[in-house]
């Protein structure tokens, strides 16, 4: 299983940490920091760490960009997708130069290595996600361990102006797609699919439906790709917090990192006890996913959204829509899976 030697490491850093011979090397629970690590773009979101390559893809939804870090340069290219909005972007297995993303209705394979910018990137439309005729676009997705990338639909913005959720309830869907492109509506309807994450036995999956401000579990068939048994783990409303819970991850010890959209902040959700257990503040508005990335998986990754600003807004939030790196936390996420594709090369 490749995704063994990151775990593995990920325990060595972590026991390193307690050992007192790297006393000195102990990362302080409390000296957190946060670095803004791009530029400011529009509505980023969507970030997956690709552990062969170290480098973090992103995307720009309505800017229509696939974008990537690399972190060791700070350098950012960019592919321009002319194909509406761009969701949400996974890497393919068994490639270096092809992602797949979700993009208007469709998922499309996109032919990148990211080297380069691209003005307008070579894709081909694998298979239309939602009916031509719904007023419905792709939204945030991840791939599962055994490789079928699950994507959700929401229905397209009243204005498209984020803090506003207007979006006409109850269009959307989370879609299950296997490796022959098949796709099966697994939760339905659902309002703005967002956050995704199984934990690392793979029996337990959570998600997030934006505007029910509520964090959900299911049963995970991992065999099957089924869910079952719904709960409801966390909800936002029954804190003193506004915004609503957007994209999600989770770390190794099962507690999930979720994003606050219309706020300044990352929170840190126990799903076993229900409760708040961190909040991590990042200096501009409108967090809208996070992601671990880094060699040991150790750094906590944030997207914002600085999407269709007024200009006073933008001079109180000008780092709004870059991406944020935040470390020494003091805990390491679960790698990331790459979507398994029989006609994807
Ligand atoms: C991108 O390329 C396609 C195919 O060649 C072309 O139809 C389209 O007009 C191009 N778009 C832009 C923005 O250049
Ligand atoms: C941008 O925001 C304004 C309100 O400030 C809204 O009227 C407009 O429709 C938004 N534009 C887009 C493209 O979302
Ligand atoms: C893919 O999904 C379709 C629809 O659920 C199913 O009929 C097909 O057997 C699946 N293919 C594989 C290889 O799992
Ligand atoms: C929320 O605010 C109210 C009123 O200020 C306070 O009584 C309550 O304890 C707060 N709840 C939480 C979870 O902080």
């Amino acid at each position: 299983m490749k995704s063994v030697p990151y775990i593995f490491v990920c325990s060595v850093f972590l026991l390193s940490a307690k050992t007192p011979l790297f006393v000195s090397n102990i990362p302080q629970a409390h000296r957190v920091t946060v670095e803004k690590v791009t530029d400011s773009y529009g509505l980023s979101e969507g970030p997956q760490w690709d552990h062969r390559t170290q480098k973090l893809f992103f995307v720009d939804i309505y800017n229509q960009y696939i974008r990537r870090l690399d972190p060791a340069t700070g350098v950012v290219t960019s592919a321009y997708v002319d194909h509406g909005p761009v969701s949400v972007v996974v890497t393919v297995s068994g490639t270096t130069d092809k992602l797949v993303a979700g993009s208007g209705k469709d998922l499309i394979l996109v032919s990148w290595d990211g080297e380069q910018n691209e003005k307008n990137v070579t894709f081909k439309v694998l298979t239309s996600i939602e009916p031509s005729s719904s007023d419905t676009r792709t939204n945030d997705g991840k791939v599962d361990l055994s490789g079928r990338f699950w994507l959700g639909t929401m229905a397209n913005e009243l204005n498209g102006r984020t803090g506003d959720w207007g979006n006409a309830p109850k269009l959307g869907s989370l879609y299950r797609i296997n490796e022959t492109l098949q796709s099966e509506k697994e939760i339905t309807p659902v309002t703005i699919s967002n956050g995704l994450a199984w934990n690392i036995k793979d029996d337990t999956f959570y998600y997030i439906d934006s505007p029910t401000y509520q964090v959900a579990a299911y049963d995970y068939n991992s065999n099957e790709g089924t869910m079952s048994n719904k709960r409801i783990v966390f909800d936002l409303r029954k804190t003193n917090m506004t915004g609503i819970p957007d994209g999600m991850t989770i770390d190794k010890s099962g507690n999930l990192w979720i994003a606050v959209n219309g706020e300044s902040h990352v929170i840190l959700v126990n799903p076993k006890t229900q409760d708040l257990l961190k909040m991590v503040e990042i200096p501009a508005v409108s967090v809208t996913s996070v992601a671990f990335g880094g060699p040991l998986l150790d750094i906590l990754y944030v997207t914002t959204s600085g999407y269709n600003l007024t200009a006073e807004e933008r001079k109180k939030t000008p780092d709004a829509g870059s991406v944020f790196a935040v470390k020494n936390l003091g805990i390491c996420g679960v790698p990331g899976n790459s979507f398994k594709c029989n006609s994807c090369d």
